[in-house]
Formats: C-alpha cells, sequence, structure tokens
C-alpha cells in the first residue's frame, strides 16, 4: 500500500470515526507501527494547518487522535447546531465538570463533598450529554460508580488531557479534607471533617464581598448567617411583633421553617418557603436583626441550622460569632473590621444603590448603635477569636484583602504539622 492511499485512509477513518481513534488502533487498521501512523497523523495535521481554505482540524487527545472543525467556525457551527447548543451548561454543571475534572476518577460522595450539595442530578445531566461517564467501580461497601470525564469533554474545552487544566485552590477533594482531617482519626476510619472558613467582624466591614470573591476562588460555598437574623426580624416586623420580646419570638419560631438554598452558589435564605432576600437589606430589617440576634432563642435556632451544613460540606461562613461561637474549631478564621467611617460610607453606597435615600450621618449612627448592641450582648457577641487572624480593611480594596486571605491560608498549611502530614501517615 502507498503512503498516499495510506494518507487517504487515515483521513477516511478519522471523518467516519466522529469520536477519537486510539492511535494503536489505526496502527492495526492501516498495518503500520504507531511511529509510522503518529508521523501520518502530524502530515494530516500540519496539511490543515497549512490550507486556508480548510475548516476541518486536526485534534491529538491522550493517545488518540480526531477530526474536529476548526475553532474559528464557532458561530457557523453553533447555528447549524443551534437548538442544542442553546441548552447551556447550567453554573452548576461547569462547576460539577471542573470538580470531575480535577478529581477523576471521583465518586458522587466525593464530588458533594467538594461542592458542598448533593450533585447527583447534575451528574446525570452531564452523563446524558456525553460530557461526564462512569469508568468502574470502587472497591468499598456499597461499590459507588467511579467517574470521568469524556473525550467529548477535553474536546468542547480544547485540552488534550486533564492534566493540562491549570491548579485550582481547593478545587481538588484531597487538599479540601486535609484541612480539618487528624492523621489519628483517619487511620481509624473516622470520616474527614469538612473545612469550615469563618469570617467575623462588624457590619460594613467588607465580609460579604470578600466571603463571595473568596468563595469563588476557593470554590467553597458561602454562607451569609446574617441574612438569616435578618430573615427572622423581618418575619417578626411582618407580624407586629417586637423583636426583643423573647416570649413572642419564641412563638415565632416555633412556626418558622427557616431553610438555607446554596445549590445556585447564590444563597437563599428561605422563611416558611419564601426567599426574603429582597427585604432584608432596609434599615428597619437591619435593626430587627440586630435585636433579634441578641435572644437566645433566636441564636440557637440559627447556629443549629448552621452547624448542621458546617458538618455536611466545605463552608466559608460569616458573620458575628463563628470563630468564637458556632464553630470555635474552625481550622481558619478572619477578623474583618473597618474604622465606623469607612464602614458607613460602604453601607451608605450599598443603599443608595437599593434605592433607600438616607444620610451619611444617619448611617454612621445606625452602625454604631448596632455595634454597640452586637459586641455588647451576653451570648456569642461580635469578638475576634483568640486564634482569628485579623484583616483592617479601611484602606484595602477587596481583592487585596481576599489576597491576604488566601496568603494566610497558605502559610497556616505550610505551618500545620497535622495539616501538611495529613495523607502521608506520618505524625
Ligand atoms: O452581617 P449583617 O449586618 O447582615 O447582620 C445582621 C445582624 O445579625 C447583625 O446586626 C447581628 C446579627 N448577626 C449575629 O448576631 N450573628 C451572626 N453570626 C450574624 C449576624
Amino acid at each position: 500500500m502507498s503512503y498516499t492511499e495510506d494518507m487517504a485512509k487515515l483521513e477516511a477513518l478519522l471523518f467516519v470515526a466522529g469520536d477519537p481513534i486510539a492511535i494503536d488502533d489505526i496502527g492495526t487498521l492501516l498495518e503500520i507501527s504507531r511511529d509510522e501512523a503518529l508521523g501520518m497523523l502530524e502530515q494530516l495535521k500540519r496539511r490543515y494547518q497549512r490550507d486556508p481554505l480548510s475548516g476541518i482540524v486536526l485534534r491529538e487527545i491522550e493517545g488518540a487522535a480526531t477530526l474536529a472543525t476548526n475553532p474559528g467556525l464557532s458561530n457557523t457551527i453553533e447555528a447549524y447546531y443551534g437548538k442544542i447548543r442553546e441548552q447551556k451548561l447550567t453554573d452548576a454543571a461547569y462547576e460539577t465538570l471542573a470538580v470531575v475534572a480535577y478529581n477523576a476518577p471521583a465518586t458522587r460522595a466525593e464530588i458533594e463533598t467538594v461542592r458542598g450539595v448533593n450533585s447527583d442530578s447534575v451528574v446525570a445531566r452531564l452523563i446524558e450529554r456525553g460530557l461526564v461517564r462512569e469508568v468502574g467501580t470502587l472497591e468499598t461497601p456499597g461499590r459507588p460508580a467511579l467517574l470521568d470525564v469524556t473525550e467529548q469533554f477535553l474536546l468542547d474545552f480544547g485540552l488534550q488531557s486533564t492534566r493540562d487544566l491549570p491548579p485550582v485552590d481547593l478545587m481538588m477533594y484531597d487538599t479540601l479534607t486535609k484541612f480539618t482531617q487528624q492523621t489519628t482519626k483517619e487511620s481509624q476510619g473516622v470520616a474527614p471533617k469538612p473545612l469550615v472558613i469563618a469570617i467575623d467582624g462588624p457590619s460594613g466591614a467588607g465580609k460579604s464581598t470578600v466571603a463571595r470573591l473568596l468563595s469563588e476562588h476557593l470554590g467553597i460555598l458561602c454562607l451569609d448567617t446574617g441574612a438569616m437574623y435578618r430573615a427572622l426580624g423581618y418575619k417578626a416586623l411582618q407580624q407586629g411583633l417586637e423583636p426583643s420580646d423573647p416570649e413572642a419570638i419564641r412563638a415565632m419560631l416555633a412556626e418558622t421553617t427557616m431553610e438555607i438554598d446554596l445549590s445556585d452558589r447564590v444563597q437563599r435564605t428561605l422563611i416558611d418557603g419564601t426567599d426574603a432576600a429582597p427585604y432584608i437589606r432596609t434599615p428597619e430589617a437591619s435593626r430587627a436583626a440586630s435585636d433579634i440576634s441578641v435572644l437566645p432563642v433566636c441564636r440557637d435556632y440559627c447556629v443549629r441550622i448552621q452547624r448542621e451544613l458546617g458538618k455536611r460540606q466545605a463552608l466559608i461562613l460569616e458573620g458575628r460569632d463563628i470563630g468564637t461561637y458556632v464553630f470555635p474549631d474552625a481550622p481558619v478564621k478572619f477578623f474583618v473590621t473597618a474604622s465606623p467611617e469607612v464602614r458607613a460610607q460602604r453601607r451608605l453606597k450599598d443603599l443608595e444603590k437599593a434605592g433607600t435615600h438616607t444620610t451619611l450621618e444617619e448611617v454612621l449612627k445606625e452602625i454604631e448603635e448596632r455595634d454597640r448592641q452586637d459586641s455588647g450582648r451576653e451570648l456569642a457577641p461580635t469578638k475576634q477569636a483568640d486564634d482569628a487572624i485579623l484583616i483592617d480593611t479601611s484602606d484595602m480594596n477587596a481583592t487585596s484583602v481576599v489576597d491576604a486571605m488566601i496568603s494566610a491560608i497558605r502559610d497556616n498549611e505550610r505551618e500545620q504539622p497535622a495539616w501538611r502530614s495529613y495523607g502521608g501517615g506520618c505524625v
């Protein structure tokens, strides 16, 4: 068989296959050596690259080769496949794909630990779309399935292999769980505790913004605990109750259901099934939140939910008492603050954006009153934990605060022998 004929056959094979063909299989089919197959693939690749009239490119993926359309033509291709492509992947799907790619082969339980939410339905949809597949089972009780990304995923994302993925902090299951795991417990088969990062501080210090950015960077969900007190304070106001009346609030809480939905990364704080978000950022709701949060019955109600959530998944919690009361054992704690004037300026901006008109003096007065109440109360006041890292954000933007947090997390990781040796079994 001549070289010219082999080249034509190679192109025909790749064309009809659609999916990538293993290079060894190409060698067998054309009755040539692996090196000869690789040489011909290189030739074909160059031919497509040189030809400005070609809409085809040759891609090599993990020991296999395939034909694909030139990425520059994606608009035309997308127009043709309009209907399929219109079904864009959701954020949850992208995130799950990333978790699978970084941890492959990964079980559904590992994916859930990293994402912090049950991901079974997202995984099922990704399997249907041919982006994830089962590659085996783990030899443990229940024999959970092991999942990996498919060649289609590599193609769609322009990767030759998942090894080409850039490193992303804490996207990996092992890294995530090692923070809090003691090797002794590990050797006894105790399930690892998910990582908790506590961010406490007074209002307007920038906690929410940095918690959100840190959450995006680390790929860990984030819980705004203030929203829970705000939602309860708002409900009390709606019912004409005095938020600081312990008996009235006790009765109200007995009739209240609160659910926290973090599945889409945007927190939904559902009070009796309704998302409270649109109503809880007013000055009245802020006052009501501060008043109601003084009551032990209200704190018990919220802290129970917060601890449950932190037990199930890695979580960044922002609030006032996370490092001192809710999770005193959290391995990473920050206390974020700023001068009252700077905090008032920030809060004023937020209120104006939300269409609430007030003055800087009013806001400053309200902030100082709330500070007094939040840090003066008996149970779980706003307080820096002894082992928390203090960050004064008065002259810092959010990005530099997050950078400081990440380097503190890294330093901590280096300094803590228990963290470093987890998995190595040498403590
Ligand atoms: O963080 P924020 O401004 O949304 O909080 C509203 C109020 O809720 C705040 O004045 C005090 C209270 N709170 C609390 O007592 N404990 C928390 N962990 C979070 C908030």
